[in-house]
């Protein structure tokens, strides 16, 4: 019966990094694919800017083109697989394509965090699948296992390290002591980093794919405008040693968490401590907390960016789409997990209101009194400490850093706190404060 399918056709927008990876891994599994989804997968055509830059994947069967709206507007294909990146001309081939009958694939977290309520809406009008497990976390199957693999649960939490580029910065400046502009030039020569790798280092390819994971967790719209977002460039290379001295390191994470008051969503870097196995995931790798109520804390692990691990997620979703396209809309997996007319209006928790541990480091003159004006301070408003200790700092003979690690308590209280310190005499400067993630329950 399967020998006699017709070949899905497939059209392909970009040829880049994920796009000639998607090529070359449908090319060279081209038997096991098959096998696997009932019927021939074929790339007949691909669409790019620069035709000779494209001509090493030039096949006799596969037409390449510069208009990309000639694969939207060609009736022969199935589906579309979006890998050119951003979100204007993006989202308007995937709308067309979506209202041309066709699937859609896509690698593209911005896209889908910013614009998924159209998109989806649009996709279950004309009874159309959108797939995009490459949006998050690279080649490790995340979108499947939460959607699916996860279903019985109440998800409680995600935590994870869901940017390749920053992992890769951050591990690179600690066993190498590389400068961070040479490590995100490296990162960029390997195709890891985004088109505009400001989306990396400040947080917000990761506040991307967070807010999509959010949303398949709980239930939820997508909401990137509700995401709080910082990135690693203000790091110092004193508190990434402090924070290895007290048995701690630095990971930008994206945490999302169901509250009583609300759902937490945020990107921020955290120390973590050493021996959590989050704290030595290193270079491009990714990995992913998840915890639900049956299964406790779950943990996903593997390559976040470059060509064939994301390949390895556009292809499982090109099988996906395969097997299940003649199927009734109705009885397909619903695109965030939740169906669509039972998502919960349940409010993003400002970041005022999180609760959570800190690491401060202030800068302080060495004299007799400055402590116990901290610890007094913290003290009135509820803050415990953790633990505490005085360093020298290597500029500067007259000051001292003062590092102190907090128990959990609520942000609005410890921006309140610091503001009180940051305005005592002996202190000079701003206060670092980087928050602390135990990832323990
Ligand atoms: P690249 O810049 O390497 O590739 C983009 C491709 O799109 C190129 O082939 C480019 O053609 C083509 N393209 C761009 N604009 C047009 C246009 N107007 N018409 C036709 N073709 C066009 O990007 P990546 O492959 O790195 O990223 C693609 C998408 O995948 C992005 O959304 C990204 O966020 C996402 N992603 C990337 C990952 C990675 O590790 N790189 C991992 C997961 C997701 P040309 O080369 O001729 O300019
Ligand atoms: N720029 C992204 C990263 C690509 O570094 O994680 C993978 O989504």
């Amino acid at each position: 019966m399967e020998a006699i399918m017709k070949p899905i056709k497939v059209g392909l927008l970009g040829l880049g990094i994920v796009g000639g990876g998607t090529l070359t891994v449908l090319r060279r599994n081209a038997v096991e694919i098959t096998r696997r989804a009932g019927r021939e997968i074929i790339v007949t055509m691909a669409a790019v800017r620069d035709l000779e830059k494209a001509r090493k994947y030039a096949a006799a069967d596969m037409q390449l083109t510069d208009n990309p709206f000639a694969i939207i507007d060609n009736p022969d294909i199935d589906i579309v697989v979006e890998m050119i990146g951003g979100v204007t001309l993006a989202k308007e081939l995937i709308l067309m394509a979506i209202a041309r009958g066709k699937h859609v694939v896509t690698a593209n977290k911005a896209l889908i965090a910013c614009h998924a309520t159209e998109i989806f809406a649009a996709a279950q009008q004309y009874g159309v699948m959108v797939a995009f497990e490459a949006a998050v976390g690279g080649g490790i199957p995340i979108i499947k296992a939460i959607r699916e693999g996860l279903t019985a649960n109440r998800i409680e939490w995600i935590a994870g390290i869901i940017n390749g580029t920053t992992n890769f910065i951050l591990s690179e400046m600690r066993d190498k002591g590389t400068e961070f502009a040479d490590a995100l030039l490296a990162a960029q020569e390997l195709g890891y980093a985004e088109a505009d790798p400001a989306f990396d280092i400040e947080g917000i390819d990761a506040a991307h794919k967070l807010t999509i994971m959010s949303a398949i967790a709980f239930g939820i719209p997508v909401q990137f405008d509700c995401a709080h977002i910082e990135g690693i460039t203000k790091l110092t290379g004193d508190d990434v040693k402090y924070a290895e001295q007290l048995g701690y390191r630095i990971k930008l994470l994206g945490i999302t968490k169901r509250t009583p008051k609300g759902i937490e969503l945020r990107v921020h870097p955290a120390l973590i401590p050493e021996r959590r196995l989050l704290a030595n995931v290193d270079g491009a790798m990714n990995a992913i907390l998840v915890k639900g109520d049956a299964v406790g804390i779950t943990l996903y692990y593997g390559a976040g960016a470059g060509a064939e691990p994301t390949a390895s997620s556009v292809v499982a979703d090109l099988v996906d789409v395969t097997r299940m396209h003649t199927a009734d809309p109705n009885n397909r997996v619903p695109h965030l997990a939740f169906q669509p007319d039972t998502l919960s209006a349940e409010p993003i928790l400002p970041m005022g209101e999180v609760r959570t541990a800190y690491y401060l480091r202030l800068r302080a003159i060495d004299e007799a009194g400055v402590l116990a004006d901290v610890t007094r301070i913290l003290a009135d408003s509820d803050i415990s400490i953790d633990a505490m200790i005085q360093k020298e700092p290597e500029i500067t003979r007259t000051l001292v850093d003062i590092v102190i690690l907090t128990h959990r308590c609520i942000e609005k209280d410890i921006d309140a706190a610091m503001l009180e310190i940051e305005a005592l005499p002996a202190i000079s400067g701003k206060i670092a404060r980087i928050r602390l993630e135990h990832l323990d329950r």
